[in-house]
């Protein structure tokens, strides 16, 4: 089966092609990262309008990559809940008419369900049930995953998401947008003791999490130190701040897995290409006894490669039967 997706969930417009779910014959990914670096965030208005400039010329370069017409596609999938709603409805109308003109079916996927299946693609012989850490810009979540659609949340962020906090700490050192690699970057160099910062817990909730306090921790050393006139730290300070966020997930996911007696542990999302994370994960796994999977790094951000990947698990639906398809800000798994 071949499957055109499109995932427009945020501002990264991307158009892919799989085959037979596990293989990916086309990968095309146009980041608006700079677009939005001149405002420090994403602007969804600037998300959506280009979004809707590109992605005709997207499907034509993913065609050509993959070595096809649109005559041998057999279904069209579309990103279409959580993200910003004006991004995903550009997709979804999108992708909607594509099905329709072609007279295939349409297949929607949920954005943190394409995440986990990133994990199918770098790792052809992964099957559920497994435990999956999903860390992204907008979700922190512990997931069992029982099989390729039923999912549960076990474990949940209480305020920010992990990538949330990566990218508004970096905006005050003036990292740019989206800062996450930046800070990553930037931690290489510096020593994760030279500050000492807090890891929150959750009463009678052990596998949430909460990272609002260490951000305002983060944010008020930084301001002090400016408004004092004193030196900071910033390798030092964000090498302490990844080993802090690392301190929160790391645990709670080897919690997790324990507790569901899962063998397998996935990583997914735009925080997962954190090295630090990365590394800690893989220790804690290694000493555990347990397999990590690890998607590359072009596989842990967005892209559409995740959904065509998801969509083949997805139920088939009819050709006429998700038409009235509409998109959703916020939607669980
Ligand atoms: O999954 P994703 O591409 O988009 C969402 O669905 O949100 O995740 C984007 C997030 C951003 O917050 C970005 O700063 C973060 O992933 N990120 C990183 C790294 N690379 C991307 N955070 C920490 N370390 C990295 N190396
Ligand atoms: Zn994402």
């Amino acid at each position: 089966m071949t499957i055109l997706a499109i995932e427009t969930s945020c501002d990264e417009t991307a158009v892919a092609i799989s085959r037979n779910g596990r293989e990916i014959l086309a990968n095309q990914i146009f980041s608006q990262a700079d677009l939005h670096a001149l405002y420090g965030g994403v602007v969804p208005e600037i998300a959506s309008r280009n979004h809707i400039i590109v992605l005709t010329k997207l499907v034509e370069s993913a065609l050509d990559e993959a070595g096809l017409q649109k005559s041998d596609l057999d279904a069209i999938a579309v990103t279409y809940a959580p993200g910003l709603i004006g991004a995903l409805l550009v997709g979804v109308n999108f992708a909607k008419s594509m099905a329709y003109a072609l007279g295939i079916p349409l297949i929607p996927v949920h954005h943190i369900r394409g995440h986990i299946a990133a994990n199918y693609i770098a790792y052809k012989n992964l099957e559920p049930p497994f435990l999956c850490l999903v860390v992204s810009g907008g979700h922190s979540l512990l997931v069992d995953v029982r099989t390729y659609t039923d999912m549960q949340i076990i474990g949940t962020t209480r305020d920010d998401a992990a990538g949330e906090c990566f990218d508004k700490i970096a905006r005050v050192l003036n990292l740019g947008y989206p800062g996450g690699k930046a800070l990553d970057d930037l931690s290489q160099s510096g020593s994760p003791t030279v500050y000492t910062l807090p890891r929150s817990k959750v009463d009678d909730a052990p596998l949430d999490m909460s990272f609002s306090g260490l951000k305002t921790a983060v944010l008020n050393l930084i301001h002090n130190a400016d408004q004092k006139g004193e030196p900071l730290d910033r390798e030092g300070l964000a090498a302490s701040f990844a080993a802090a966020v690392s301190d929160t997930l790391v645990p709670r996911t080897m919690e997790a897995a324990r507790k569901l007696g899962y063998h397998n542990i996935c990583v997914a999302g735009g925080v997962a290409a954190n090295s630090r994370i990365r590394r800690d994960l893989e220790e804690a796994a290694n000493r555990e006894g347990r397999t990590l999977y690890l998607p590359p790094l072009s596989l842990c951000g967005d892209n559409a490669a995740m959904i065509a990947c998801q969509a083949y698990f997805e139920p088939k639906p009819g050709v006429l039967d998700n038409l009235a398809l509409n998109a959703y800000a916020t939607m669980s798994l």
